[in-house]
């Protein structure tokens, strides 16, 4: 699939990747910690993650270097979004768990794992993406058209 570096190449993942999807994000968890958060989440991993890369529903795509994935990002078709429900088309694609591998940041990697998932939901008709951004990854979720708009939040 499409990267701009000859060097990477982007992958859709099945259920035989499970181990590396589950490396990958057991990696992004305990960057965006906090630590008790990463140790409870991350012996959930595999029950998780393997009826979604099973699901039609959803698309995990791996970046490749070489062979050896370094990067991933999901994408969820939701049909329930509060938002959309009373559109005629009521779908609306999510993004969630972008990882880059720190060694291979700022060349890209994270932008076209990005635009795999956007691709994915114009490809299936879907108009809208969604995301709850990580409070350092903000940035780069603006500086690719993502815009807050309505949602907040409160911890009950
Ligand atoms: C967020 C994340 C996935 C971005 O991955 P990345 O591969 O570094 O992303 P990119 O390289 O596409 O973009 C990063 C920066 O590099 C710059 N960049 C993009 N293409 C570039 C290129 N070819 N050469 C040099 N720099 C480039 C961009 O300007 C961007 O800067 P910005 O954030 O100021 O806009 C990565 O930083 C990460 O895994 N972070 C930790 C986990 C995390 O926060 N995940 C998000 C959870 S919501």
């Amino acid at each position: 699939m499409t990267s701009r570096d000859p060097e990477i190449h982007i992958r859709v993942a099945t259920l035989g990747d499970l181990p590396t999807v589950v490396r990958l994000i057991a990696a992004l968890v305990d960057e965006l910690g906090p630590p008790a958060v990463a140790d409870r989440v991350r012996p959930l991993l595999s029950q998780d993650l393997a009826p979604a890369l099973s699901s039609p529903l959803v698309r995990i795509f791996l970046a490749e270097y070489h062979g050896t994935a370094i990067g991933l990002s999901r994408g969820d078709i939701l049909t329930t979004d509060p938002v959309f429900r009373l559109r005629p088309d009521h779908r609306c694609g999510y993004v969630d768990q972008m990882y880059v591998d720190a060694a291979f940041r700022d060349r890209g990697i994270g932008y076209d794992l990005l635009r795999c998932c956007e691709d994915w939901f114009r490809q299936e008709g879907i108009t809208h993406a969604l995301l709850h951004a990580a409070p350092k990854a903000i940035r780069f979720y603006v500086r690719r058209g993502y815009r807050s708009n309505r949602e907040m939040f409160k911890r009950l």
